[in-house]
Formats: C-alpha cells, sequence, structure tokens
C-alpha cells in the first residue's frame, strides 16, 4: 500500500507530499496507516486522534478527495490501486502536517455566563456533534468565507434557538445562516449525521417568521 501525505510545517515555503510504502490489511483503518508511518517510518509525521471510535472528532481528514473521519474508515474502503492519499481539512489554518487549527469552529460556539445553561449545553452539543470539523472543511462558502459561521455552529444555534426562542445577533447576520448556499455538503460528510444544512435551512425559516428574537 501507498500512503501519500501532504506535509507542511512552520517554516517550509511551501507544502509537499511524501510517498510511504506500508504493509496494510484492508479491515484496518486509515488513522493505523498514519500511525504507522509514524512510528514506524517518519516520527516527525504528525496529526491528532484520540479515542479510535469515532467519538472524539479529532481524527478528521481529506482522504483521497474526501472529508472522513480516519479512525472508522477502512483501508480496503476507499485505497484506489493501492493508494490513499491524505490531506488536512480544509477551511482551517494548517498547523503542522494533518493537524490543523479548529478555534474557528470552537470559538463561535455560542457562549453562555450562565453555568448550569452552559454545562446542559456543552452534553447537548457532545451528544450530536463530535465538533470534528469535517463540515467545515466540506462547505464551500466556510473554505472561502472565513468570517461565516459555520456549519456545526449555526447548526447548534438553531437547536438553541428552538429551546430558547432566541439566537446571538451574528447568527442572523451576512456571516450567519443568510451565507449558506445550501449545497448541503456539510450533511452528506457529516461523520454522525448531525445534519447541519438541513438545520440551517429550518433556522432560516423560524428567523423569516420571526419565530425567534435576535439579541
Ligand atoms: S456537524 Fe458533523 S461534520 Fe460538523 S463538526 Fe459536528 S460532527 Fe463534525
Ligand atoms: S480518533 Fe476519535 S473520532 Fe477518530
Amino acid at each position: 500500500m501507498r500512503l501519500v501525505v501532504r506535509r507542511w510545517k512552520e517554516g517550509w515555503r511551501a507544502p509537499r507530499y511524501d510517498v510511504f510504502e506500508v504493509e496494510a490489511d484492508p479491515s484496518e483503518s486509515v488513522l493505523d496507516l498514519v500511525e504507522r508511518v509514524s512510528l514506524k517510518l517518519d516520527p516527525t509525521l504528525t496529526f491528532e486522534h484520540a479515542c479510535h471510535h469515532g467519538v472524539c472528532g479529532a481524527c478528521g481528514m481529506v482522504v483521497n478527495g474526501v472529508e472522513r473521519l480516519t479512525c472508522v474508515t477502512r483501508v480496503g474502503d476507499v485505497a484506489r490501486n493501492g493508494v490513499i492519499l491524505v490531506e488536512p481539512l480544509h477551511g482551517f489554518k494548517v498547523v503542522s502536517d494533518l493537524v490543523v487549527d479548529k478555534s474557528r469552529m470552537f470559538s463561535r460556539y455560542p457562549d453562555d455566563t450562565r453555568t448550569l445553561e452552559r454545562v446542559a449545553a456543552q452534553v447537548e452539543k457532545l451528544w450530536d456533534c463530535v465538533e470534528c470539523g469535517i463540515c467545515y472543511s466540506a462547505c464551500p462558502v466556510a473554505c472561502s468565507y472565513p468570517s461565516y459561521l459555520g456549519p456545526s455552529v449555526l447548526a447548534w444555534a438553531f437547536h438553541r434557538a428552538v429551546e430558547e426562542g432566541r439566537v446571538p445577533a451574528p447568527v442572523a447576520s451576512r456571516s450567519g445562516v443568510w451565507s449558506c448556499h445550501a449545497a448541503f455538503d456539510c450533511s452528506e460528510k457529516c461523520p454522525v449525521n448531525f445534519q447541519p444544512g438541513e438545520k440551517i435551512m429550518r433556522l432560516r425559516r423560524l428567523l423569516l417568521r420571526g419565530a425567534v428574537e435576535v439579541v
């Protein structure tokens, strides 16, 4: 198996593609291959992972052109002629190799200063969305318009709107639901079927009907 990895580290003028020959079983995960390369062939290869169960959202990468959680993506399902190309998620600043800075997404979740509500909100958020960033990478608007709040944040705002009858002003602004092009790539690629695209459309309808307050 050939694992081709898009690499970039601070100080490099341009990214490069490294090719690694690795033993692989079709039932293994793509993350297993990346880990094997890092352990046995190139310890400088950097990537993120934690749970290996599709729960933590850390291992999202673009695999042969498609955003995936690599720990639950089997080699046999994605290899093309014995080749797998892995790249960092689009739409985020690359920190090193396959590691991206997702603060663009995390910093925009609606904050709430009331502790109990915030804890409850975090629990619900984690129950549904694994915060992998795949929807940002798949979204043509998020990749080209840095101010766009992004699919998962707007989907989260929809849940808050239903519960509380209000949304923060940026959600109803040009950076929010009105910039969505309804491409639905976010929903197609989301590994947990959180359906951010559909929720953005439902939030638009609530706003158009005046059913939620903008605060
Ligand atoms: S909505 Fe889906 S794709 Fe987007 S961050 Fe959450 S789990 Fe990942
Ligand atoms: S390592 Fe946690 S989702 Fe893949």
